[in-house]
């Protein structure tokens, strides 16, 4: 391993609502972070990306965001809780990358007004960060009441949080070497090997091909397992009739999906 070259953990702000307390969160967490040995870090901020709300997935990549991903050793994620769970940008933003994630670390840091610090939406975020092939850690840090923690300038009322925070620092950048170690000098085993793509020059030969996402193109309805779904004349799910025929895009948007107009 080399010990040499520092660990990239860049923090994630995941959320763009205006006034959000969430940002004095992202920035202490950005401080803490950086102030580590042979740690480097960036705030990144989600409401400062160009990422369209028209589209999915990695039809919007961001080049400047998907660098960033590819560079990382592991993600930090601020995520407020909206009704229980995480905010739908933060996730849309994610979306947006998958290969640049894999076999890199993964934490998440809870801000919530109530008393629970987030919680529940650490607990929906948790599966989706596993199923973009991070490895999230088993410390999360909860910052509940959060207009109490911090004043209006940003500045940390509640000391408690400094050990808190670097408890579940410790613990991502241990599993950051980790699994970097695993990325540069562990080989897969012979059957993901088989599943393997180069990803390109001077990128690691280890991710597995099975990682590409099946993004079905515009125009296309996959149903459970995989199969699409069969729609009757008005354009309706058979399964679910009183559904409108909504997943379909028009011609104009799609050309040659041979889809119906968006109803
Ligand atoms: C749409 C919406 C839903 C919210 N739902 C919850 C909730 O379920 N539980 C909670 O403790 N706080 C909830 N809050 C309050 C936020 O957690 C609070 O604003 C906190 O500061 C983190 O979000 P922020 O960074 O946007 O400020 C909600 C806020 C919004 C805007």
């Amino acid at each position: 391993m080399n010990e040499e070259r520092p660990l990239f953990l860049p923090v994630i702000l995941g959320t763009v609502r205006k006034c959000r307390q969430s940002r004095h969160v992202a920035r202490f967490v950005a401080e803490q972070t950086g102030s580590r040995l042979g740690v480097e870090t960036e705030l990144i901020d989600i409401a400062a990306l160009p990422i369209p709300v028209d589209d999915a997935g990695e039809a919007i990549k961001d080049t400047g965001f998907s660098e960033k991903m590819q560079r990382a050793d592991g993600l930090i994620v601020v995520s407020p809780e909206y009704n229980h769970a995480y905010s739908g940008l933060l996730k849309h933003v994610l979306d947006s990358c998958l290969k640049e994630y894999i076999h890199k670390a993964g934490g998440i840091v809870g801000v919530s007004a109530g008393p629970f610090g987030g919680s529940r939406g650490i607990q929906g975020l948790l599966p989706v960060m596993r199923e973009l092939g991070l490895v999230t850690i088993f410390w999360d840090v909860k910052f509940s009441a959060v207009h109490k923690v911090f004043d209006t300038e940003g500045h940390l009322l509640e000391p408690a949080y400094v050990e808190r925070y670097a408890k579940f620092l410790s613990e991502l950048i241990w599993m950051s070497k980790v699994l970097r170690h695993g990325r540069e000098k562990v080989a897969l085993s012979q059957e993901a090997s088989m599943a393997t793509t180069r990803q390109g020059p001077g990128q690691p030969d280890h991710l597995p091909a099975l990682r590409a996402r099946d993004e079905p193109p515009c125009g296309e309805i996959r149903g459970v397992g995989g199969r699409e779904r069969r729609r009757n004349d008005r354009g309706r799910d058979p399964r679910n009739p009183h559904l409108p025929g909504m997943r379909r895009c028009c011609e104009s948007h799609c050309p040659g999906a041979g889809g119906s107009v968006l109803t």
